[in-house]
């Protein structure tokens, strides 16, 4: 995955997608969730891949090992450049993600995301009947990805500096919540500009709304781009 702002691709369909593109006039790292990649499907996928886009599919799979190992066969063979899960799934469900994906793929990166950054601390207690902070839940799904041979998580910019700390610099560190000085914070609760989530040791942040719902999205993704690459 190239170091480029991931921008985070969340419309309601290809025919959307294909007029946001065609404001670009260069390759780019997208996102692709599970809104538009379960009314899209693998062909979409593969006319992104041939107007040579990077493409991260955010699918978090979650359950259990042997059907998750499954999947990631499938998903091996659309040759995308970043897939995820979730590590509340488990080391072995993780292992097993890793085994289905290289099982038909060498190179595609695989990461879990740690808690979702819309989750409060009181959901953690009160939903997932974890009592620690978030920062230490999120700790401990890192070393736990980390463990299982994966290749990186996916937190908040403010998190990524602990996780570097002890898992290094080359652990990745996917991170939403970028918001440029100035820009609507919208839904989003722990946010940093792209220029402190380098700082914090984020190795690729995802941006969506700054970039797709700006009156000029190539314009802002340059900002943003240029902020972030320093
Ligand atoms: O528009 P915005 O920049 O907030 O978009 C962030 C993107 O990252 C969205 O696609 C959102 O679903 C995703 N995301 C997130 N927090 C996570 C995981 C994914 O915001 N923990």
């Amino acid at each position: 995955m190239r170091n480029l702002p991931i921008i985070a691709l969340d419309f309601k369909s290809a025919e959307e997608v294909n007029t946001f593109l065609d404001q670009f006039d260069e390759e780019l790292c997208v996102k692709i969730g599970m809104e538009l990649f379960y009314q899209t499907g693998p062909e979409f996928i593969q006319s992104l891949k041939k107007r040579g886009h990077d493409i991260f599919l955010d699918l978090k799979l979650h359950d259990i090992p042997n059907t998750v190992s499954k999947a990631m066969e499938g998903l091996a063979r659309l040759d995308v450049d970043l897939v995820n899960v979730h590590a509340a799934g488990g080391l072995k469900m993780m292992e097993e993600a890793k085994k289905g994906l290289r099982k038909y793929n060498p190179d595609t990166k695989i990461i879990a995301v740690t808690q979702l950054t819309s989750t409060t601390e009181a959901q953690l207690r009160e939903e997932q009947n974890i009592q620690t902070s978030i920062e230490e839940a999120v700790l401990h799904y890192a070393r736990r990805t980390h463990k299982a041979g994966l290749d990186g998580v996916v937190c908040s910019p403010l998190e990524a500096e602990l996780i570097s700390q002890e898992l290094g610099p080359e652990f990745m560190k996917v991170t939403p919540g970028i918001r440029p000085k100035g820009a609507a914070q919208n839904d989003q609760q722990r946010i940093t500009t792209p220029e402190d989530a380098k700082v914090l040791g984020s190795t690729h942040i995802v941006v969506g709304r700054p970039i797709t719902q700006s009156d000029d999205p190539a314009s802002s993704y340059q900002n943003i781009k240029e902020s972030w690459l320093g």
